[in-house]
């Protein structure tokens, strides 16, 4: 499989005071372009501090990271947010509220690395295949729309933009069960997108994922199919997460 993405001990540690948190150690592992991988671990333990590195909000204190073989430092800034976009836990603070919904997509053609001769008929395309009417929504803020409406329209704009990773920090712990389940149909429909999904959710990732990443306080701990990892988990802390998950060990296999 074709590499997209890679780090090699990608390492991140704070100092607070005397303090030293490491919360990211030696982390090396790479993503196959179109692969939907997943990073499984418990609140603290590193994910989100990887996703910031992966996303060069945050510079490494070590390791190195790629992006199609180029050091992820080397590409102009502006460059590298459009080949990699990010999803996070609050999808309400994504969007400005001062523009509509039509200049929002608009905006999102444009930074995107595939113009279009016909950028209102690739508009409808995207929010129809999030199932929503387009002439419901265009004129309207931000603000003005549901949640759910929200979720739809941050899928429509990735898969407008398509970026060559999505990097989706739990997108859907802010949402309620039946949003839930929405949202990761419209996570598929980027199917072809290569995502990286951060979540604490092991059940979510065995379903969604291709191959999962465990983290435990800082390090990846397990790499594997989901199938497999399910099955025979090798490390201790897989077999905690998998206990943890009652319906995922009685039901699931
Ligand atoms: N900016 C920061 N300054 C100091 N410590 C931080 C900072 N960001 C995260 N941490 C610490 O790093 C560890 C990992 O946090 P985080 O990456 O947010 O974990 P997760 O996303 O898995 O919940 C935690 O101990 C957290 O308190
Ligand atoms: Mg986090």
């Amino acid at each position: 499989m074709e590499k997209i993405f890679e780090c090699v001990d990608l390492c991140k540690t704070f100092q607070k005071g005397r303090k030293r948190i490491e919360a990211v150690k030696n982390a090396s592992f790479s993503i196959g372009k179109g692969e939907i991988i997943s990073l499984v671990g418990e609140s603290g333990s590193g994910k989100s501090t990887l996703a910031n590195l992966m996303l060069r909000f945050l510079k490494p204190t070590g390791g190195e990271a790629f992006l199609d073989g180029k050091k992820i430092e080397d590409y102009r800034k502006k460059e590298y947010w459009k080949k990699v976009q990010a999803i996070f836990q609050d999808p309400f603070s994504s969007f400005n509220d001062f523009f509509s919904v039509k200049k929002i997509l608009e905006r999102a053609i444009k930074i995107s690395s595939y113009p279009s001769p016909d950028p209102e008929e690739r508009i409808r395309e995207a929010v129809e295949a999030v199932n929503i009417r387009y002439e419901e929504i265009c004129d309207k803020k931000p603000f003005e729309l549901s949640g759910g409406q929200k979720q739809r329209l941050m899928i429509a704009r990735i898969y407008l933009i398509k970026p060559e990773l999505l990097i989706a920090d739990e997108p859907t712990s802010m949402i309620d069960a039946v949003l839930r389940a929405g949202i990761l149909e419209l996570l598929l429909k980027l199917r072809g997108t290569t995502i990286m999904l951060i979540t604490h959710d092991l059940a979510l990732a065995y379903y969604i994922s291709d191959r999962m990443l465990i983290m435990q306080n800082g390090r990846i701990v397990e790499e594997g199919e989901p199938q497999k990892i399910l099955e025979a988990p090798e490390h201790p802390y897989t077999k905690k997460l998998i206990e943890d998950v009652p319906k995922l060990s009685e039901e699931w296999l």
